[in-house]
C-alpha cells in the first residue's frame, strides 16, 4: 500500500483511543486525535483552547471552521506524506467534505474508515470507568484495563484523572451528539467504498486483531488491483 490515510470513527467510547494508540506503534504513522488536541489547548490556555472548552464541557461539538484548519495543516505537513491515523475526526459532513477537499488538493484520498461499533449502553458503561493520563492522554479503564498502580499512569507515570465530560449527564449529551452528527458519516463514507466495520464490543486485543487483518484483506485488494 502506497499511503494510508485511515480514519477511526465511532461513538465516543468505543475505543478509538485505545486503538489508535496501538495503531500508531504498529504501522508508525502520525496519529491525530482531535479531542487530544483540543484538552492539550485548554490545558495550555491558548485561544484554540479558550474556544473549545465550553462547547466540550456541554458535550457540544466546537464549531467547524475551528476544527478543520486544525487538521488540515497536520495532514499537509511532512511527517504526514505516507499517511497518518485520525480518531475524532471527521465528525460531521462538513467536515468529512473539508477533508477530502484538502486531500484532493494534496492529489490523495482516505484509503480506510475504521466504523468502531459499540451500543449506547456499553459506552456508558466504558465511559464511567474510564481513566485518562492527566499529561498525554493514555487510556486506562477501572475495570476493563486496569493500571498496575491506581491512580498512575503506566506508560509515563502521571496521575490518572476522570475527564471532565465523563460526568453521567455529559455522555448522555454526547451520545445525542453522536447518532445526530456523527453517525450520517457512517452512509457518507459507506458510498464511497471505503467503510470498514470492527466489532467493538470483543476484548481490546481481539478488536486490535480485527483491525491488523482488515487492513491487510485491504492491501490484498490493492495489490491484486494494479
Ligand atoms: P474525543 O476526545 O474525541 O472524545 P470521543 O469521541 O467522545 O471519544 P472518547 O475519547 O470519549 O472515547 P474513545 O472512542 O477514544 O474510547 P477510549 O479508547 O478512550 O472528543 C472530546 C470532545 O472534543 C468532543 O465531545 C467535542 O466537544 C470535541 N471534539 C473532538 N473532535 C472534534 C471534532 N472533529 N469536531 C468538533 N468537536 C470535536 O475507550 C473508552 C474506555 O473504554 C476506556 O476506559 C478504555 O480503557 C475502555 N475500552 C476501550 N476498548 C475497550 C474494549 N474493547 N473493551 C472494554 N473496554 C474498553
Amino acid at each position: 500500500m502506497t499511503e494510508q490515510n485511515l480514519v477511526l470513527l465511532g461513538p465516543p467510547g468505543s475505543g478509538k483511543g485505545t486503538q489508535g494508540e496501538r495503531l500508531q506503534e504498529d504501522l508508525r504513522l502520525p496519529y491525530y486525535a482531535t479531542g487530544d488536541i483540543l484538552r492539550a489547548a485548554v490545558r495550555d490556555e491558548t485561544e484554540l483552547g479558550r474556544t473549545a472548552k465550553e462547547y466540550m464541557d456541554r458535550g457540544d461539538l466546537v464549531p467547524d471552521e475551528v476544527i478543520v484548519g486544525v487538521i488540515a495543516e497536520r495532514i499537509a505537513s511532512p511527517e504526514a506524506a505516507d499517511g497518518f491515523i485520525l480518531d475524532g475526526f471527521p465528525r460531521t459532513t462538513p467536515q468529512a467534505e473539508a477533508l477530502d477537499a484538502k486531500l484532493d488538493e494534496l492529489g490523495r484520498a482516505v484509503t480506510a474508515v475504521l466504523l468502531i461499533d459499540v451500543s449506547d449502553d456499553e459506552v456508558v458503561r466504558r465511559l464511567g470507568g474510564r481513566r485518562t493520563c492527566a499529561e498525554n492522554g493514555h487510556v486506562f479503564h477501572v475495570e476493563f484495563n486496569p493500571p498496575e498502580r491506581e491512580g498512575v499512569c503506566d506508560i509515563d507515570g502521571s496521575e490518572l484523572v476522570i475527564r471532565d465530560d465523563d460526568e453521567p449527564e455529559v455522555i448522555r449529551k454526547r451520545l445525542e451528539t453522536y447518532h445526530e452528527k456523527t453517525e450520517p458519516l457512517v452512509d457518507y463514507y459507506d458510498h464511497r467504498s471505503v467503510l470498514r466495520r470492527i466489532a467493538g464490543t470483543a476484548e481490546p486485543d481481539q478488536v486490535a486483531d480485527e483491525i491488523s487483518r482488515t487492513l491487510a484483506t485491504l492491501k490484498l485488494q490493492e495489490d491484486e488491483a494494479l
